[in-house]
């Protein structure tokens, strides 16, 4: 027996997976709001929409996760209910969530066999059954030994397990919620490769995804949520109009996303001289002016986060320092860099950032809070609630209230709290670390302007990306990283992709 059958789709066009009118409402918060989407065997369909749209809340319904409290789900014509997630699988629906639901100490093998029913299967079924589902994957140009501990793969390989899963339970509707924000350029495509075979086979894809690099690239049809309510599905992808798809996301056109302003860059204010440190392979060496957004571009595992956490005391620098206006700065430790002025928004918010159970106002407030008491304040709860209120306006953070657990927001909406909470701090030279990673386009043009407003009050701004139209788009300059060294520094009117990717890519 293949575990890919290869079913040819029932027909081209019939949905084979069909929701009617779903509702889901948590207390103060319509999720979804009578959502209707038909999905065809043999498609990738995306799903787009801004933070707090709903579209993970809909992946939660398939998977049985979440219950609606109205609507209906067909698969091939047949009414079904996911009392459970059990349920759903049966039903053969697999969701590859963004953070993966597998343990690290456990061996791939026993990560495939996570979740199955216990002693449903003999020993030898269960090896023959691990086996078959590896050759899949092999099949697919994915070569995994069993026997790895998981957290010896890359995250790519990871995702490769959960994929894998899918397979060994035969889904016959694959859902990927945004799942290529940790990977590299090159899983990326690998990813890319896999989805389109899965689609081949007759399976029904479900796409989540905030970039439309990704849409055109894989997506055969789009459908656009906007709160809780599907706006629109788009019949073809080929020569979609971008302005359209932006249009039916945010509910108004937005020209121009990056919005660049120019302006006159100040005086020197960081100069990194010679710096040396773990993800490094040269020491690197760089200025940055006041007024001045810099952009650093490379491929991931280029050496740009180290380089940043080295800045930021967080990493041990072997050579070399750091001067803010001329002057030397101790950065043993973030402490350190946040009390000379130098902050770091994190890749990784989800993980390093947020207390989930704690409001969106204490998140927000948390390292202004430190700050105010280290100088001797009490705290000033008035100024907090009007910072609060402020960043939740300025960057349109869909929450209820500030008092809302941080846990219960949309994926991007948490990171928009955690970017508020730098933006808070009295801080000179901002380090962020994609900013705009799992950011909708709307959100991502009101943190492109917060950006140039940091810039024209005097401050600097180096900003890690990976996504090259928006390094292009809105940094000053752009200092190019490849294998561990700084390999270029390019003004932007000089800045072209193709130049740009030939630099970063590996000799
Ligand atoms: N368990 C929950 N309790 C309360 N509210 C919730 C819960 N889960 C989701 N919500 C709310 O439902 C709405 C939709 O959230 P959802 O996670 O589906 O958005 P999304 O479209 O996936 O957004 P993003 O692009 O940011 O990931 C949000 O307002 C969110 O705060
Ligand atoms: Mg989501």
């Amino acid at each position: 027996m293949s575990l890919v059958a290869n079913r040819p789709s029932p027909s081209g066009s019939h949905a084979y997976l069909e929701l009617n009118g779903i509702t889901v409402s948590f207390p103060g918060v319509r999720a979804l709001d009578g959502v209707s989407l038909q999905v065809r065997a043999g498609e990738v369909h995306g799903l787009m929409g801004e933070n707090g749209a709903g579209k993970s809340t809909l992946l939660k319904v398939l998977s049985g996760v979440n219950q609606p409290q109205a609507g209906s789900l067909h698969l091939e014509g047949i009414p079904h209910r996911f009392i459970n997630t059990r349920a759903a699988i049966d039903a053969g629906i697999a969701i590859i969530y963004q953070e993966l639901h597998l343990v690290p100490e456990l061996t791939v093998a026993d990560n495939l066999m996570l979740g199955q029913l216990p002693n449903r299967l003999g020993v030898l079924d269960q090896r023959a059954l691990i086996q078959r589902t590896l050759d899949e994957l092999q099949r697919l140009g994915e070569h995994i030994d069993p026997r790895t501990r998981l957290k010896h793969l890359s995250i790519g390989q990871r995702q490769m397990i959960e994929i894998g899963k899918a397979l060994m339970r035969n889904a016959r509707v694959i859902a990927f919620d945004e799942p290529t924000s940790s990977l590299s350029a090159r899983e990326t495509d690998n990813l890319f490769r896999i989805i389109k075979a899965l689609r081949d086979e007759g399976r029904a894809i479900i796409y989540v995804t905030h970039r439309m690099e990704e849409v055109d690239a894989l997506c055969d049809r789009v459908t656009v949520f906007r709160d809780g309510k599907c706006i629109e599905t788009f019949d073809s992808v080929a020569g979609l109009d971008r302005h359209r798809l932006i249009t039916a996301m945010v509910g108004r056109p937005i020209a121009d996303v990056y919005g660049y302003r120019p302006r006159p860059a100040g005086d020197l204010l960081l100069e990194a001289k010679g710096l040396m440190g773990p993800g490094l392979s040269e020491p690197a060496s760089f200025a940055a002016r006041r007024g001045e957004i810099v952009g650093f571009f490379g491929l991931v595992g280029a050496g740009r986060s180290e380089l940043m956490k080295l800045i930021y005391g967080a990493a041990r620098t072997s050579a070399g320092h750091v001067e803010l206006g001329g002057k030397r700065v101790r950065l043993n430790s973030p402490r350190d860099a946040v009390r000379a002025g130098i902050a770091l928004c994190p890749e990784d918010r989800k993980q390093e950032g947020i207390v989930a159970i704690a409001s969106v106002a204490d998140n927000l407030n948390l390292s202004a809070r430190r700050h105010f008491s280290r100088a001797g304040f009490l705290l000033d709860t008035r100024r907090e609630r009007s910072l609060t209120q402020d960043y939740i306006r300025k960057l349109a953070i869909k929450t209820r209230s500030g008092d809302t657990a941080i846990g219960t927001l949309s994926g991007g909406n948490q990171q928009k709290v955690i970017l508020s909470r730098w933006l808070a701090e009295r801080i000179e030279v901002f380090l962020m670390d994609e900013p705009t990673r799992g950011i909708d386009v709307g959100a991502r043009a009101e943190i492109y302007h917060l950006l140039y407003g940091l810039a024209e009050a005097g401050r600097s701004v180096l900003m890690v990306s990976s996504d090259l139209a928006e390094v292009i788009g809105v940094a000053d300059r752009i200092i190019v990283m490849r294998e561990g060294r700084i390999v270029g520094d390019i003004p932007k009117a000089e800045a072209t992709p193709d130049e740009l990717i030939k630099m970063a890519l590996p000799r």
